[in-house]
């Protein structure tokens, strides 16, 4: 597997964490690209011989060597800002295979979408299909777009990342979509290519999408019978992982359901997966500053923290933690919150876990490729954790860790 033990000690494929702490420093993130390759595989395979795109979502780890490595084996991209886009290209990435989703697109960021000529717009609203056309007509261009529409349908996970419900801010209502479709047929500087949708993230089981697929596909029914024809569906990402004990549907089940509803239908399906492709494939490797034992608690205070990976105290997410060398004995006897440095009692990775751990052990927070480092920040002036992107025995620095001048540089003081 990507990350196993051998001889007591934990691998990124065939090279110890131990070794990428000492030649690279903590905190770190480790990413395998045998990981990477496999679960964009697992989609290619679903797919078959089906036109079919699998349009990575960059917001989940926007790494230009990950991205690099998707764009080597054909993959598309989900982008969803300006700088996404930028990302998508310096990295080797297929405009032509990329789509712009997000509900606030600037002028600016639609300019370069089509200077780019990204695939597709996701439009959000009314009020951006205007703003489109104007930019659109400025350049004397047409802008190909799609709307991202809301099925209304409960992917039943977390409400902070579930997005389809009427509620949400996201996409555009299911019973406005057919008048908006045919206000964009209309509009010169508008070539309707597709329709769009996501439901939320880290869906477990396959229902919920089958279901999704179901209301679109009405949908593009009906705006086939108003001579309004699609080139794609999109039916977006939000494939589970396994982080503790979850056992989600394999993304088989969720492409074989969405591709029977879509069957004898001629548009190409577009999935836009994140955590499924880079969640498992990827560690975030930390050491064990101090070893803190208290009335009611013991803490392991770690040199990774809460601005290196947020979704312990954003989500309450869990994320296992394995010791990077395996305890001789029966050592694990306490339990620990393994907090890190940060100024708030959200800083936690983990809690009440069974470890044995001393000061200067390092210990591996699993699970941590998607939504991890990406959603990192500078707070407590800590600089980003380095990245390592571990291929068969080597290893190489993705992102070198930032230093601390880089985070006040930019900053000035008052000159009078
Ligand atoms: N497509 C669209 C339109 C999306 O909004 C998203 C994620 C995806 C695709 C990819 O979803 P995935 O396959 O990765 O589940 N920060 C949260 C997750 C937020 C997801 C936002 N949208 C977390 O850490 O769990």
């Amino acid at each position: 597997m990507d990350f196993a033990y051998r001889n007591g000690a934990l691998h990124a494929e065939q090279v110890p964490l131990e070794e990428i702490a000492r030649q690279f420093g903590t905190p770190c993130y480790v990413y395998s690209r045998q990981g990477i390759e496999r679960h964009y595989g697992e989609f290619r395979r679903a797919f078959g011989a089906r036109d079919a795109l699998v349009a990575y979502s960059v917001k989940a780890n926007g790494n230009l060597a990950v991205l690099a490595l998707l764009a080597k084996l054909g993959a598309g991209f989900d982008v969803v800002s300006g700088g996404e886009l930028a990302r998508v290209l310096a990295a080797g990435g297929d405009a032509r295979k990329t789509l712009f989703s997000g509900v606030g697109k600037t002028e600016a960021e639609i300019a370069q979408a089509l200077d780019a000529r990204v695939l597709c717009l996701n439009l959000e609203s009314e009020a951006e299909l205007r703003r489109v056309a104007t930019v659109a007509a400025r350049m004397g261009k047409r802008a190909p777009v799609a709307f991202r529409v809301n099925p209304d349908v409960d992917a039943k996970t977390h409400p902070y990342i579930s997005t389809g419900l009427k509620q949400n801010k996201f996409g555009v209502a299911y019973a406005d979509a057919e008048r908006l479709y045919r206000e964009a047929a209309r509009l010169p500087q508008a070539e309707v290519v597709g329709i769009g949708c996501h439901i939320g993230s880290l869906m477990n089981s396959a229902g919920p999408y089958i279901d999704a697929a179901g209301r679109i596909l009405a949908l593009v029914q009906r705006l086939e019978t108003g001579g309004i024809r699609l080139s794609h569906i999109d039916l977006g990402g939000g494939f589970g992982i396994r982080y503790r004990d979850e056992s989600p549907a394999p993304i088989g089940e969720f492409l074989d359901g969405a591709l029977g509803v879509l069957a004898g239908r001629k548009e190409r399906l577009i999935v836009d997966p994140g955590r499924a492709i880079v969640g498992n494939a990827g560690v975030l490797l930390t050491r064990v500053e101090y070893v803190k034992p208290g009335a009611e608690k013991n803490f392991l205070v770690v040199d990774a923290a809460m601005n290196d990976l947020i979704r312990p105290a954003l989500y309450g997410a869990w994320h296992d933690v394995l010791p990077v060398r395996q305890a001789e004995g029966a050592a694990a006897n306490v339990v620990y919150d393994i907090v890190g440095p940060v100024c708030e009692s959200a800083d936690f990775l983990a809690k009440d876990r069974r470890l044995a751990a001393r000061p200067g052990d390092l210990l591996a927070v699993m699970s941590a490729g998607a939504y991890a480092m990406a959603m990192s920040s500078n707070y407590n002036t800590r600089p980003r954790a380095a990245e390592v992107l571990v291929d068969g025995g080597k290893a190489h620095l993705a992102r070198q860790r930032e230093r601390v001048e880089e985070l006040y540089t930019g900053e000035s003081v008052l000159p009078w």
